[in-house]
């Protein structure tokens, strides 16, 4: 059975495209049922309906707070019934109660290496920090925002004359692959999420699975 995946975005939807490109080439088993986002401009949504997929706008303004919109919103996402929610370039913060009745059931893909730099503007704070590697992580989502178990990363040096643009370029390079790599071992069950607690073949994971350069985990 291919996995059911809800993805969430708030923008470009890359990701979403990396997804969407990797299941229709046959080479991620998986089903995109349905794609939400908290803007009824992403361009995401725009993708979605382009392949045939859900598109659903869930405007926070018609909503009258957090709580209401995540409702809305996560239960539309239930209704469809799918295996795991990606969070895909999804910019708004999620409230605890969303998350925690969805234990295990969440990914977020974040443009750092995490524990390191999480929020906003990664890659300007991984230059004014001066680190010489940066990357992007792929998460469990819980409660505390970008703290969940990390199942995964991919690393980039940071290059002398860097700009952050160019440093988000050279990570969103990597996310694709890294993003897709982490939903067929989600798919095929290497890897597996219970509550906040993750198994890889069979053993806790105790340390990311590291994309290598033929972008697979190494
Ligand atoms: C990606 O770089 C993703 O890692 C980041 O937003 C971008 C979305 O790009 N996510 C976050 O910063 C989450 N805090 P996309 O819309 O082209 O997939």
């Amino acid at each position: 059975m291919p996995l059911r995946i809800a993805v969430v975005a708030s923008g470009r939807g890359s990701n979403l495209q990396a997804i969407l490109d990797a299941i229709a080439a046959g080479t991620l088993d998986a089903e995109v049922v349905g794609v939400w986002s908290d803007r009824r401009d992403a361009f995401a949504l725009e993708r979605a309906r382009s392949a045939g997929v859900p598109a659903h706008p869930v405007r926070p303004r018609d909503y009258a707070d957090r709580a209401a919109h995540d409702l809305a919103l996560f239960g539309a996402i239930d209704a469809a019934a799918p295996d795991l929610i990606v969070c895909a370039g999804y910019m708004r913060l999620i409230g605890a109660a969303a998350v925690e009745a969805r234990p295990g059931r969440m990914i977020n893909i974040h443009p750092s290496l995490l524990p390191a730099f999480k929020g906003l503007h990664t890659h300007q704070q991984a230059l004014d920090a001066g680190v010489t590697e940066h990357g992007a992580s792929v998460h469990v989502v819980t409660a505390d925002l970008d703290a969940g178990p990390v199942l995964a990363q991919a690393r980039v040096p940071v290059l002398p004359g860097d700009t952050a643009e160019a440093l988000a370029a050279r990570v969103l390079a990597r996310e694709h692959p890294l993003l897709l790599e982490t939903l067929r071992w989600i798919a095929d069950g290497r890897l597996v999420l219970q509550g906040s607690r993750v198994q890889v073949n069979g053993r806790p994971l105790t340390a990311p699975l590291q994309l290598a350069a033929n972008q697979r985990f190494a």
